[in-house]
This record gives structure tokens, C-alpha cells and sequence, in this order.
């Protein structure tokens, strides 16, 4: 297993590695030994960082381990604010070749709010992640995902939003189904310009429950680029009664 999961990780085109399994499995285990693989052989690479995230997520926590495995702290880093840490972890960690290794994640780890560039092949950096949640799913699915990419036209802005809406399908049919409604809402705006219109609507359409809904259109009362503060956003709703 140790051989299988090292060899794949050191694929150039790999960057993000994700280990699957129920409790008690063996999976910060197997991690721990492709941790120590490093530390024996290093690889090129200048950090080897573990965090340990667990059930609750907190980013600064994340921000504290990582700085402190990679000598960024100290009583100056102690006084940053979170989005401060977010800057000055990037731009060191954007001029070194790290490998990441989260163990144990319960819910979607943000790397840019932690201030982690995303591994790409261009830095050669790599995140090695294990979680109980269920990833196994039909192998036609990966697939199918590309035909849902494709139609993002390479809009970031769209990936990640079909991205996030797509993550809890997990059968053959869900993701046949999200191709059937894309294509016919493609069809719906195709006197306009915006490509990304249907992705919206779908994702949109994919929200659970009319409030959550509510909520989203209440954003759009916001000007753009505008920041939302969170308090008063959930006063706001409330006042709505939403
Ligand atoms: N290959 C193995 N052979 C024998 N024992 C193992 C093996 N891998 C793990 N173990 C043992 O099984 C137990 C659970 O392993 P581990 O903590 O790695 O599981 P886990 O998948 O990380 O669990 P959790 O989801 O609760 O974090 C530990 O006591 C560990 O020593
Ligand atoms: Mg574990």
C-alpha cells in the first residue's frame, strides 16, 4: 500500500492526494509512513509539513501549525490577524517546494484561505489529505466530470461553483442528470453572451430548500465587489425573517 500510494503521489502530474477510508482503517498510519519516506529522502523537497485538522476546522489553527513548522512564528506572528497570515504564509510558501499532509479532514479545506498556493506542476509542490467521508463512486463518474468541466469553457469562476455543487452526487445517474439540465438550460440562454449563466442556475437550483435560496438572492442586494460582513448579513436575515 505504502509503495502504491508513494509511487502515485510522485507523479509529476500529481499535486492533491486524497486517502478514503472508515475509522480505524489505517489511514494517518499509512500517512505517517509516506511522511517518513520524505524525511528519509527528502525528494527536493524544502518542507515536509503534518497538521493534524480534525473534526472542528479552524484556518488560523491550520495557519499557527504550518507557520511554526516553517519557522514563521513568534510573538510578531502571534499579533497578525488571520487575513495577514493568509499573506505572509503565501508569499513564503509560494517560493518553496512543500508537501502538505492533512490528517484527518471533516469538511472542505480551503488551501488560499490558509494562505497555501495550490499545488500545481509548475511548483511541484504536493497535498497528501486522508478523511473518513466516502469517496469512493461509480468509475464512470470521473468521466462523466469532464464533460461537466467542459462545460465550464475553463471559467474558474464556473468550475468552482459547479465544483462545489457537484461534490455530494455521487451516482451515475445524479451526474447524467446534471449533464441532461446543463445542456437544456445552455440551450435556455443561448441568445445571450454570458456562459456562465447556467452553471449559476444550476447550482442555484441545487440549493436546499427555498431559504438557503432567499438568502443567496438577499447577497445580490449588495453592490458588487462590495464586502458582506457576516454579522450584519445574518441580522439583515433575520430582520427578513429568513
Ligand atoms: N497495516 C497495518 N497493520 C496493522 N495495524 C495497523 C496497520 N495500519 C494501522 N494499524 C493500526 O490500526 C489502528 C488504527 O490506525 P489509524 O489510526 O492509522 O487509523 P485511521 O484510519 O487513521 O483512523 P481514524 O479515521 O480514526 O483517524 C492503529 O492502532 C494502528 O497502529
Ligand atoms: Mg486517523
Amino acid at each position: 500500500m505504502l509503495d502504491k500510494a508513494w509511487k502515485h503521489l510522485m507523479k509529476d502530474g500529481v499535486g492533491i492526494m486524497g486517502m478514503y477510508g472508515m475509522g480505524g482503517v489505517g489511514k494517518t498510519t499509512l500517512l505517517m509512513q509516506i511522511n517518513n519516506k520524505f524525511s528519509e529522502e527528502r525528494c527536493g523537497f524544502d518542507f515536509v509539513i503534518w497538521v493534524v485538522v480534525s473534526k472542528e476546522l479552524h484556518v488560523e489553527k491550520i495557519q499557527d501549525e504550518i507557520a511554526q513548522k516553517v519557522g514563521l512564528d513568534g510573538e510578531k506572528w502571534e499579533k497578525k490577524k488571520k487575513s495577514q497570515k493568509t499573506i505572509d504564509l503565501y508569499n513564503f510558501l509560494k517560493k518553496k517546494r512543500f508537501v502538505l499532509f492533512l490528517d484527518d479532514i471533516w469538511e472542505k479545506v480551503d488551501l488560499t484561505e490558509i494562505g497555501v498556493p495550490f499545488p500545481a506542476p509548475e511548483n511541484r509542490c504536493k497535498v497528501v489529505f486522508t478523511t473518513r467521508k466516502q469517496g469512493d463512486s461509480d468509475p464512470e463518474i470521473p468521466k462523466l466530470a469532464k464533460d461537466v468541466a467542459r462545460k465550464c469553457g475553463g471559467l474558474p469562476l464556473a468550475l468552482n461553483v459547479i465544483g462545489e455543487t457537484m461534490s455530494c452526487k455521487k451516482t451515475v445517474e445524479e451526474w447524467r442528470h446534471a449533464i441532461n439540465v446543463l445542456t437544456s438550460y445552455a440551450t435556455e440562454f443561448s441568445g445571450m453572451e454570458d456562459k456562465i449563466l447556467p452553471l449559476l442556475k444550476y447550482s442555484y437550483d441545487n440549493l436546499k430548500g427555498e431559504d438557503v435560496k432567499s438568502c443567496l438572492l438577499y447577497c445580490a442586494l449588495f453592490p458588487e465587489d462590495d464586502l458582506i460582513s457576516k454579522k450584519y448579513l445574518i441580522d439583515y436575515l433575520i430582520g427578513e425573517v429568513l
